[in-house]
């Protein structure tokens, strides 16, 4: 039978009965039609497949897996080839494992260095992100398991994730915060895509017709399976209608009743038509699974080593004043640092691997021609491993600062008091400040490596490989001087991406804002010379020479501006890139042809892409601020009307966003923004509002919720399971329960908090019965016992 018949062979309950999951990582299965159940699973950099009690959280423990270098790191290698490596590799974890849907790659934008997630995406810039995401997801794909990008959209920030709106412009919605999902779609063929918390624009992403319909499916022809984030759907109905598939988790029976509630209650607001297209990814994803052997296991060894091929390929070298590295054989070392015997290599939340194995350096140093020492006296160099913290990196909370923490300074500074020749390995899967940068006469930076990191990065300081990797993010020289840190507001439900398109390196290089290290920054051991540009209407070609004396890898970087131009635009914004590998004394010829997205601006006069007429710079950089070569272009333009008048737009005119005040925003958004909603609680305010209820028991729980928060903070270790309580709304508690709790339970719940206690208490309990006996009569309908 294929899809369609089975289809129409599905009863109403049976078809409402599969948007929405049976349990944490499972969607239903209707074992009379042969239809099984898909299984979901994280993530993104390794398998977190769990068999016994499923959690979302990474808490309860998964079977072992490969924990391969995290998307902020893969990102540096700037190589697709690799991502495509891993994803295949991860693709056929996913089959042993008897997984068929794998949640990843995350491929937000960083907006602020500040998201505590920013070590599970790829880059501040979407061509790179999504050139990379896509090329994870092809890699996933061709072991005949889907791929599933998220969070789709605008998800840049973990405090209250659930419970904010991002109010954004719609050229900026386009052309930062949606191409990287783009090119996953088209250029991966993505079949699933996994919707966010958030809401955009007033709408949640899981219910937003525009995202998921306009555009999403219309415009960029997606066909498979949208899938809520675990707990993001708010209303199912709407959700169903704006064809967004299968709820996540299990939100019991309650999203399916009123889906059938809607359809035959003549409220006119869903179809069974509407039912059955959203059952259609399903089915044909559950018949396309079901071809998988999941008997055959995965070569440990062989994973193994492409993480540590990606680490080599990833990691960057930023500082290596006079040649300190590679180390010549026989150096005296001493090793240092928190991240000697522990090394930090992922991160904390959903992605959480249980790897295969870990190496150490304590352990791999031996496989060197090096001479460890334990007295930095008598080193010739330091080797000092540091980094961020746990607590820094985790699914479900922002960093306070982008600091590294003080500890490790001060250690850092003890030891320059025995030894000038400190080498930094960094392990942090953001962007960090440097203050102490001039202590260090080298630093290679490995971000989060996955369980091979420690060989690679030895390989690296030793020589055996050289360091190719190039930053994929804008390190700042403090938070203040993001164009971000007047918009991080966490207090709101409204957060007003007030800098419009100007976050990283579109700000600090528009701006003239001077940065630590600027965007696509990356020492090598070898020299390279560019030279030769030629444009052409297809695309540009251009001459590198390795002039140095070891074979290296260059990215060589396309980026396009336009100085004259009546529209709001970054100075330069990265159109292309190649990474490619020339031996001492040899030139290479590079070609970077141009694409559809490398003259176009999304158009809110005429809603769509289009292209403004006249003279373009071309660049071809080693890195944002390093311009090799330039050129020119003329294009013709495909509309006359610009969206504005930008004289009247000053701050954007100039990039200097920082201030940007009200009323240019709203000028911007070209609508009234939205206002913050004050009064009662109601069902989709996070629980941390609790802080003012007037019910004095909520009260009391938040400052428990506040208080248990705080003591994971002071341990040093996120406790995951609070961060995810304290911020999430009302509404969860009806979608993360497996049906012990319904949506009117939860909206008593919320009549308690404003203070009508009995009142809500009744709803509590008269919901609690009526719940029970809906599940089971449900439940055995679906397994025709009635
Ligand atoms: C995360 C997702 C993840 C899901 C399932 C959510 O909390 O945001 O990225 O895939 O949990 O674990």
């Amino acid at each position: 039978m294929d899809a369609r018949e089975i289809i129409s062979q599905l009863t109403l309950m049976e078809k409402a009965a599969l948007l929405s999951g049976k349990n944490e990582w499972e969607s239903r299965d209707i074992p009379r039609l042969g239809i099984q159940s898909i299984t979901f699973s994280d993530g993104p950099h390794g398998l977190r497949r769990q068999e016994g009690a499923g959690d979302h959280l990474g808490l309860n423990a998964s079977l072992p897996a490969t924990c391969f270098p995290t998307a902020a790191t893969v990102a540096n290698s700037w190589d697709p080839s690799i991502g495509e490596e891993i994803g295949a590799a991860l693709g056929e974890e996913a089959v042993a494992q008897n997984v068929d849907v794998l949640l990843g790659p995350g491929l937000n934008m960083k907006r602020s260095p500040l998201c505590g997630r920013n070590f599970e995406y790829f880059s501040e810039d979407p061509i790179l992100a999504g050139k990379m995401a896509a090329s994870y997801v092809r890699g996933i794909q061709s072991k005949h398991v889907y791929s599933c990008p998220k969070h789709f959209a605008v998800n840049s920030r973990e405090y209250r994730r659930m419970a904010m709106n991002a109010v954004v412009d719609e050229r900026t919605l386009r052309e930062i915060y949606l191409t990287a999902f783009e090119i996953a779609v088209k250029e991966g063929g993505a079949k699933t895509i996994m919707s966010a918390y958030n809401e955009v624009n007033g709408k949640y992403a899981n219910e937003n017709e525009h995202l998921l319909v306009d555009i999403l499916r219309n415009e960029w022809g997606f066909d498979g399976i949208v899938v809520t984030d675990w707990g993001a759907s708010n209303d199912h109905v709407e959700g169903v209608r704006c064809q967004s598939n299968v709820e996540m988790p299990n939100p019991g029976l309650d999203s399916a009743r009123e889906l059938i509630k809607a359809a035959t209650e003549g409220e006119g607001r869903i179809t069974e038509e509407e039912i059955d297209r959203a059952i259609l990814p399903i089915i044909e994803a559950a018949i396309y699974f079901k071809e998988n052997d999941h008997t055959k296991g995965f070569d440990k060894e062989a994973h193994h080593a492409i993480a540590k091929k990606a680490v080599i390929n990833s990691a960057v070298l930023l500082k290596n004043d006079e040649d300190i590295l590679p180390l010549k054989a026989g150096t005296t070392v001493c090793l240092r640092g928190p991240f000697v015997d522990k090394p930090r290599y992922q991160g904390s939340g959903s992605s959480q691997v249980n790897s295969t194995k870990v190496e150490t350096i304590r352990e791999q140093i031996s496989n060197y021609d090096l001479k460890v020492v334990d007295d930095p006296e008598k080193a010739d160099v330091v080797l000092f491993f540091f980094g961020l913290d746990e607590i820094a990196e985790s699914e479900g909370a922002d960093r306070m600062s982008m600091d590294v923490p003080e500890y490790q300074i001060k250690e850092l500074e003890s030891l320059t008091v025995y030894n000038k020749h400190i080498i930094g390995v960094m392990s942090a899967g953001s962007s960090v400040k440097m203050p102490w940068l001039d202590k260090l006469q080298a630093l290679l930076h490995g971000y989060l490596t996955g369980q091979a990191g420690a060989s690679a990065m030895l390989d690296l300081l030793t020589g055996k490989e050289i360091p190719t990797g190039k930053l994929s993010e804008s390190y700042p020289f403090a938070f203040a001087d993001c164009s971000v840190a007047n918009y991080s507001d966490t207090e709101k439900r409204n957060l007003q991406y007030r800098e419009g398109p100007f976050i990283g390196y579109r700000y600090y290089d528009t701006a003239d804002v001077a940065v630590q290290f600027p965007f696509g920054f990356g020492l090598s051991y070898t020299t390279f010379e560019y030279s030769k540009l030629y444009v052409g209407e297809e695309g540009v070609k251009f001459t590198i020479k390795n002039v140095g004396d070891r074979d290296g890898a260059e990215i060589a970087q396309l980026y396009v501006g336009k100085e004259e131009s009546g529209l709001i635009r970054p100075k330069k914004e990265l159109k292309g890139f190649k990474k490619v590998w020339i031996k001492a004394g040899e030139s290479v010829e590079i070609e970077i042809p141009f694409d559809d997205k490398t003259f176009r601006y999304f158009s809110t006069v005429s809603n769509k892409w289009e292209i403004e007429g006249g003279e373009y710079q071309i660049y071809i950089g080693s890195n944002v601020s390093d311009i090799e070569l330039k050129g020119l272009i003329t294009k013709a333009g495909t509309i006359e009307e610009l969206p504005y008048d930008i004289e009247t737009l000053p701050s954007y005119k100039t990039g200097k966003v920082r201030n940007v005040h009200y009323e240019e925003f709203e000028k911007l958004y070209g609508n009234p923004l939205p206002e913050e909603k004050v009064g009662e609680l109601d069902i989709n305010d996070a629980l941390c509002q609790m802080k003012d209820a007037k019910s004095g028991l909520c009260r009391l729980v938040y400052k428990i919720l506040k208080s248990k928060l705080d003591q994971s903070y002071e341990k040093g270790v996120p406790d995951l399971n609070i961060m995810f309580i304290y911020n999430m709304p009302f509404r969860a508690m009806s979608k993360m329960t497996a049906g012990a709790v319904s949506r009117d339970m939860a909206e008593s719940i919320v009549t308690v908090a404003n203070g009508h206690f009995f009142k809500g208490l009744g709803g509590i309990i008269s919901g609690y019965f009526k719940n029970a006996r809906e599940n089971k009569k449900y439940e055995e309908r679906l397994s025709h016992k009635e």
